[in-house]
């Protein structure tokens, strides 16, 4: 997968891409990473890429021609069929939207500084605008990182053992079931007995529950559309819930 980055700072970038399982996709090119710098394509002898807000107010915004002509820089090497804008008044990233992209060929992330974009770049150049959460960060790039992160690990060689992608938090809507590793007793907290039975269809259903009980704690907005099976165990947990009040 191609990925082709505009960012006025680069630099920002090169830890993160070349530690771990990033280092490792785009060594194995898995992951193309490309950055296009929006300067280079600014068309005023001053280099601007920034201009005061019409109407007056603080800050500056991210102004159109720099970022329309960087983008089209990229016509014979990217399908700019997924132009993707980091902006806090985007729709908030989830694990299918991370899921859908993956399944792209390439993708275009622009990274903002300043107080914000001209509007006609949400209008007439990006297809999407997403958030990364409901805070306000000094720009796009660490948002495009945790894109490129979370797009690498369901992108086919990128993770080993794929099932342990399949038990990550959300990748099936839920949050992840508690994990234990070695020893089975720290400090006098113990190891469910379940996990070490070797009994994997009970070990397997103790997970999707437990998983479901966490879920339903923290993150019950998660579980409005549960399917019949899950249900059932919500409604077990909840029986045991009632009997050990009792
Ligand atoms: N740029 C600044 N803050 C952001 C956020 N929360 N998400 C995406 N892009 C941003």
């Amino acid at each position: 997968m191609r990925i082709d980055v505009l960012t006025l700072f680069p630099e920002m970038f090169s830890g993160p891409m070349s530690t771990s399982l990033l280092g490792k996709a785009i060594d194995n090119e898995i992951l193309d990473i490309q950055y296009t710098n929006p300067r280079d394509y600014a068309q005023d002898k001053h280099f601007s890429v920034d201009d005061a807000p019409y109407g007056g107010g603080p800050g500056m915004v991210m102004k159109c021609e720099p970022l329309f002509a960087a983008v089209d820089s990229l016509r014979e090497v990217n399908s700019l069929k997924r132009v993707v804008l980091m902006s806090p008044r985007g729709r908030p990233l989830t694990q299918t939207i991370v899921k859908e992209w993956s399944e792209s060929d390439d993708l275009v992330l622009i990274c903002g500084r300043y107080e914000g974009f001209d509007e006609r770049i949400s209008q007439a150049l990006v297809t999407d605008e997403v958030s990364i959460g409901d805070y306000v960060l000094s720009g796009g790039e660490l948002p495009a990182m945790v894109i490129i992160d979370a797009l690498s690990r369901m992108l086919p060689g990128v993770i080993g053992d794929f099932d342990s992608v399949s038990s990550d938090s959300f990748y099936d809507g839920i949050l992840g079931a508690p994990q234990f590793t070695r020893p089975p007793d720290f400090k006098g907290m113990t190891v469910p007995d379940v996990l070490m039975s070797g009994n994997h269809a009970l070990i397997e259903r103790y997970r999707r529950k437990e998983a479901l009980r966490v879920t339903r704690e923290r993150r019950p907005d998660l579980l409005e559309h549960c399917s019949a099976e899950d249900a059932e165990l919500l409604n077990e947990i909840d029986n045991e819930e009632h009997e050990s009040d009792s």
